[in-house]
């Protein structure tokens, strides 16, 4: 993700999307074991921290108010060593919705570590909560030839990628498998493809396609750099959530809920109230450099910027066109 803090201010959307998992999150808290001593839950994916306060803060007092206010909590927030670990301290310590706080019973730490990788000691995670980052790959098996978007693959393409998607995801549970107590719970929130196979992003990711595209046939992005540019990002389909569940591979652990819906875009909901296309292309870049300049742009900024301003022009202009309901899974996973 972008960083300097970038990420937490432009991240709106992920924010709003997740807010529909709350149901689910008061479900598992519900549900989990609380039985004695201290207890640690973990932020998957925290990026630079913002997003998962609300969230640590409601599980929070669900366990306190089960386990009692002298029990300790230790919150493990986790991403890839590259994140901006400053901006999530900084959080953490000055944020006027830190769950930190009011909170003195409450310890938190950070893990630079693949979530596709063990994370935690065995049977120490009492609860797991992660938006938004799941359905990023730990590995590009391929660049696409002509598009950005792993969801917009030529037949091909398609395979391959849905492999490592499959792969990570089973990765993923089985090291959350070890690391959860008996009875604990996981909540993720991820990208994902509905019944037709749309994650609600590919009118975005085509004009961001187009736009690149524009910037190659003018001379400023070498053919070749464009060729590398792919968002190594798969979302994933129902029975590809299920899978490892209907096999068997995963003994220990059962999905309780599994929903797959549309979820409300905050930038959508406010250019439909105001009409103020300008200010929607600017939500939407902001959106979309936050997630994805990074792993698009590297560390050339000027091409950044080119692409930034072209962007938001491109995105003022057709506004119906790119306003779209995020595709959203929300999973509430329970090891036995
Ligand atoms: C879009 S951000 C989501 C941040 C935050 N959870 C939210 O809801 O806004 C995705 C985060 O997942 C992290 N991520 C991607 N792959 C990861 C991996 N294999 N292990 C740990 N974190 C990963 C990224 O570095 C990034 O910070």
């Amino acid at each position: 993700m972008e960083g300097h803090g970038y990420y937490n201010a432009h991240s709106e959307i992920q924010a709003r999307s997740a807010v529909e998992a709350d149901a689910m999150l008061e479900r598992a808290l519900a549900a989990v074991a609380v039985s004695s001593g201290p207890l640690t839950i973990a932020d998957f994916g925290s990026a630079q921290g913002r997003n998962s306060m609300r969230q640590m803060a409601l599980a929070l007092d669900r366990l306190t108010e089960r386990a009692g206010a002298g029990r300790d909590i230790m919150v493990v927030h986790t991403d890839l060593p590259h994140c901006d670990f400053a901006s999530l301290f900084a959080t953490l310590e000055t944020a006027p919705d830190s769950y930190r706080r009011t909170r003195d019973h409450v310890f938190a730490s950070a893990i630079g570590r693949s979530f596709y990788e063990r994370l935690l000691p065995a049977e120490s995670l009492t609860f797991g909560w992660s938006a938004f980052a799941v359905h990023w790959m730990s590995t590009l098996p391929l660049t696409l030839r002509s598009h950005i978007w792993t969801n917009l693959a030529a037949p091909d393409e398609a395979g391959p990628l849905a492999e490592v998607a499959a792969t990570d995801w089973r990765n993923f549970l089985a090291h959350r498998a070890r690391e959860l107590v008996p009875c604990g719970q996981l909540v993720l929130v991820m990208g994902a493809r509905d019944a037709s196979g749309a994650s609600g992003l590919e009118p975005m990711m085509d004009l961001a396609n187009r736009v690149l595209g524009e910037l190659v046939a003018e001379g400023r992005l070498d053919a070749d750099a464009y060729a590398g540019m792919t968002i190594p990002a798969r979302p994933r389909a129902r029975d590809e959530f299920s899978a490892p569940f209907d096999d068997g591979a995963l003994p220990t652990l059962v999905i309780e809920e599994l929903a797959i819906a549309e979820t409300p875009n905050a930038a959508m909901l406010r250019w439909q109230e105001t009409g103020d296309a300008a200010a929607f292309a600017a939500d939407i870049t902001g959106f979309f450099i936050a997630a994805f300049a990074p792993c698009l742009f590297g560390e050339d900024q000027s091409l950044r910027d080119l692409f930034t301003a072209r962007f938001t022009a491109a995105v003022a202009l057709h506004p119906a066109q790119i306003a779209r309901p995020l595709v959203t899974a929300t999973l509430r996973i329970a090891r036995r």
